[in-house]
């Protein structure tokens, strides 16, 4: 049965290469939490397998494979996505206008205006120097994430992926239905594992995230399904 309340704005990573892994969270938190996240590195190992696994749990399946390619090729990449049942996915808005739109278009032909398409704007893990030099750019990387937005709700997108610590800006820009997905999601006590700027449930809602990206706080604790309750309660309060 589909979950209620804020479970239907957790989204749990599932950041494993292993099937059985995968299905065994799967089986533990799909009656408390209402997505699921399936990444490259489950996806390229074991394929359209691991969605059935998600959408046969009758939960939401957030397919995040930063489509980017010309927009032939991003065309097909969204419409066998759609086909696989994905209810969000992801598109590097780097990509550029033809692309986007081809992927709009892709889901505008498929007949499934629900499936909501978020870009990923600049990649948090490139620091300050390599993305001047790899862009030849004097725009920061802020103002950058901010026109790729901007191009994102432009060319149809629904959203974009970004820090809880963005989303007000980004919300400013484009207005509250403009979708904002934020992992780096921590409990105040929790290990920061390899994030640096991490937000609370809690303080990513009230910054006014839409979805919260949450994976080894759940994943890897010895017992996922209380640890994603105490996130919930924290999101609830
Ligand atoms: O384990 P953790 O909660 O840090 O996982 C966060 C998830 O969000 C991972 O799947 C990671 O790849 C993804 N992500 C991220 N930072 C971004 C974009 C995606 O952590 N900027």
């Amino acid at each position: 049965m589909p979950v209620a309340g804020v479970a239907r704005r957790l989204i749990v990573a599932l950041d494993t290469s292993a099937f059985d892994e995968a299905a065994r969270l799967v089986k533990l938190l799909s009656p408390h939490v209402g997505w699921f996240k399936v990444g490259s590195v489950l996806f390229t190992r074991h394929g359209p397998a691991v969605c059935r696994l998600v959408k046969e749990a009758d939960a939401k399946l957030f397919l995040d494979l930063k489509f980017h390619d010309i927009p032939n090729t991003v065309h097909g990449a969204v419409t066998s996505a759609l086909e696989l049942q994905a209810d969000m996915l992801t598109l590097h808005t780097a990509g550029g206008e033809a692309m986007l739109k081809a992927a709009v278009q892709a889901r505008r032909n498929s007949k499934k205006p629900d499936v909501l398409m978020v870009g990923v704007t600049v990649l948090t893990h490139l620091g300050f120097d390599e993305f001047h030099s790899l862009f030849a750019t004097r725009r920061s990387p802020h103002d950058t994430v901010v026109a790729l937005t901007e191009l994102a709700r432009r060319t149809g997108l629904d959203g974009v992926v970004a820090s809880a610590r963005e989303v007000e800006a980004i919300k400013q820009r484009t207005g509250s239905d403009f979708i904002v997905v934020t992992p780096g999601i921590r409990l105040a006590d929790a290990t920061r594992d390899d994030q640096t700027r991490v937000v609370t449930p809690r303080d990513a809602l009230h910054n006014g995230a839409d979805y919260l990206v949450v994976g080894r706080p759940i994943i890897a604790a010895m017992d996922p399904a209380g640890a994603c309750q105490k996130i919930l309660e924290n999101m609830s309060s």
